[in-house]
């Protein structure tokens, strides 16, 4: 009788030691199996009484029975746990993993250079860090100029180069003009500068980094009805086919003669007025949208060109500049595109 009892005593404890169904067999085999526990019970009825030895066997299935239920409880609490912790539920909404994306300003690029890359233009980037004489006097801007200070530069704090000047962060795309002539040496070119400029503005139209496109066209023949076309075409690529664009006279050193083209303005479509009020935007039915004009002969010879066999067309755009004129994009202050403020980075 007093083995029963260690039985049942050593049987709760070693179901509590069991946490795996592993655990939960070999406890089967031990009170269960052929040579555990029971058995060896049933065994040790020879030995007793006759009168005793029906109540003993009783006690032995009651317990064989109480032992079989226990295990049979603590395999479905096991199994259970076990669905539980591999349980998939398909019909749950999937995890979302968070996108990058590109910077607006790298999506207007690639939009630009693709417009270009169409027209047979091919995409360059000249340094950043420029000398003064490609940014200036190989632009016909003599040292002294006026002009010069239009552009307000940054100057680098390093020794001066006896043939180039300073070192300066460029403060326009134009600088890659003589660059671009040099490289290829014998026109035709048709090249595309897109690069970082520098300036010290800050503003709401105004970063001391921004970007600017410039357009270069040299061959023999090339007049101002080839510059109109390109940025005809460009204006209804990037804008669109409705917008038309007109050159305005104007002066820059590097160009002769020179304009600032515009674009008729997206809200009340170059009528200058929506239902006989001003338009807030352009005032006047135009938007100025780059600076342009035919190579002077000068600036053809600093890149080695003959200019009484070839002529040329050249334009810079602002970048920023342009995509706040584009619809869609309702930009009132470019230093937004700065700031690195996610929330309006992630929306495009
Ligand atoms: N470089 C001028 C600027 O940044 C823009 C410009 C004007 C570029 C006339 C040109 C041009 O190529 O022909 O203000």
């Amino acid at each position: 009788m007093k083995n029963l009892n260690e039985v049942s005593k050593d049987l709760t404890a070693d179901l509590k030691k069991v946490i795996s169904l592993a655990d939960l067999e070999n406890l089967q085999i031990k009170y269960l199996g052929r040579k555990g526990l029971i058995n060896s019970l049933l065994q040790s009825i020879k030995k007793l009484k006759p009168e005793e030895k029906k109540n003993f066997g009783k006690k032995i299935n009651d317990i064989k029975t109480a032992i079989k239920h226990l295990i049979e409880v603590k395999q479905k609490k096991l199994l259970y746990i076990h669905t539980q912790k591999d349980f998939i539920d398909i019909s749950l909404p999937g995890k979302q993993y968070q996108r990058g994306s590109l910077h607006l300003v790298t999506y207007a690029i690639e939009e630009i250079s693709e417009i270009f890359q169409k027209i047979g233009f091919i995409r360059m980037t000249y340094p950043e860090v420029e000398w003064e004489y490609f940014s200036f006097d190989a632009l016909n801007m003599p040292k002294g100029h006026p002009a010069r200070d239009d552009f307000e530069t940054f100057f680098i704090d390093v020794p001066a180069s006896r043939k180039n000047g300073k070192m300066i962060l460029s403060p326009h795309t134009s600088s890659g003009q003589v660059r671009e002539m040099i490289r290829v040496g014998k026109p035709p070119i048709r090249m595309i500068n897109i690069a970082k400029c520098y300036r010290p503005n800050w503003d709401t139209t105004h970063t001391p980094m921004f970007h600017q496109f410039e357009g270069l066209c040299v061959d023999e023949g090339i007049n101002i009805t080839h510059l109109k076309g390109a940025i005809n075409y460009f204006a209804k690529e990037f804008f669109a086919e409705d917008r038309e664009i007109r050159l305005r006279p104007a002066h820059f050193q590097f160009t002769e003669p020179s304009f600032e083209p515009d674009i008729t303005c997206g809200i009340c479509l170059g009528k200058g007025e929506i239902n006989g009020i001003k338009c807030r935007v352009c005032k006047s039915g135009w938007l100025e949208l780059a600076g342009a004009g035919m190579i002077h002969p000068n600036v053809l010879k600093a890149g080695g060109i003959d200019p009484d066999i070839y002529t040329g067309w050249a334009f810079g755009f602002g970048i920023e500049r342009i995509m706040m004129m584009k619809e869609g994009i309702k930009l009132d202050d470019m230093r937004i595109l700065y700031d690195g403020d996610i929330r309006f980075l992630e929306q495009f």
